[in-house]
């Protein structure tokens, strides 16, 4: 029971319709685990749940083994959950510098320089505003708001859906080196073939339930899984 984060039953909505039902997923120790699925499957809907930014109907989230379920978001974030939501990630009139600066009330230098060893693209930009960085850089930056606060798990809502074609991979190479840092990732993309390439393992939503879900290895070479969700990118 050494899961880093874990949700039993999980259902939750907007109105008093639940969107996403029954939803049993962990994560392990400095694990990278996907979610796929279709347009409106759920997928930030559950991450919204998980991070309580919706009322909770049923089921629970636990962190370390520890039941989260019915705090506040921020005390979650203070726990170690990180997440990074899918547009507005960073302030955009704020510098570099400024935007690593309010990630976290006690950011120290020695803590900003640990995320540009990591992210050295962010070094030579320090005092440049973060809504003129490329969209790669602006991800980064996100990354490293949200990697700054030491958290143990780290939550991405579609990395690489705003970026150009030629960045893309580029990002999924910057998260598949986070275990470097000893953080566990749970992404939700919908690239999902190149995503479960860096990734453990996955978990299929569709209509809010999950469908599939394995080894990421299985996954990919999964049939139905090649026909239902990465038909599209097969050949990329
Ligand atoms: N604020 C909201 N109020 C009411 N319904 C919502 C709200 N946000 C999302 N929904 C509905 O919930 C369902 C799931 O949406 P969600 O955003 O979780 O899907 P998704 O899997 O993330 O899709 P996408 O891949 O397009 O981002 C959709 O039918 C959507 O219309
Ligand atoms: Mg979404």
């Amino acid at each position: 029971m050494n899961q880093v984060l874990a949700t039993t039953a999980l259902a939750g909505g907007y109105t008093d319709v639940n969107i996403i039902h029954d939803i049993n997923l962990h994560v392990n120790p400095e694990e990278i685990v996907t979610i796929a699925g279709t347009n409106g499957a759920g997928k930030s809907t559950f991450l919204k749940a998980l991070l309580g930014l919706l009322p909770r109907t049923e089921g629970t989230v636990h962190l370390y083994g520890q039941d989260i379920s019915g705090l506040s978001t921020e005390s979650r974030i203070e726990l170690g959950l990180a997440y990074v939501p899918q547009v507005t990630n960073v302030f955009r009139s704020l510098t570099v510098m400024e935007n690593l600066q309010v990630a976290d009330r006690k950011v120290s230098r020695h803590q900003i320089d640990e995320m540009l060893a990591v992210f050295p693209a962010l070094g030579t930009r320090l005092s440049q505003r973060a809504g003129t960085l490329s969209g790669g850089e602006r991800q980064q930056l996100a990354f490293a708001r949200a990697l700054i606060r030491a958290p143990k798990i780290i939550v991405l809502d579609e990395p690489t859906a705003a970026l150009a074609p030629g960045l893309v991979q580029s990002i999924f190479d910057v998260i598949g080196k986070l275990k470097a840092l000893k953080v566990a990732v749970l992404m939700v993309e919908q690239r999902a073939r190149q995503a479960l390439e860096i990734s453990d393992r996955g978990y299929i939503l569709d209509q809010g339930k999950v469908v599939l879900s394995g080894n990421a290895r299985e996954l990919l070479d999964n049939p139905e899984m090649t026909e239902l969700y990465l038909g599209t990118q097969a050949h990329t």
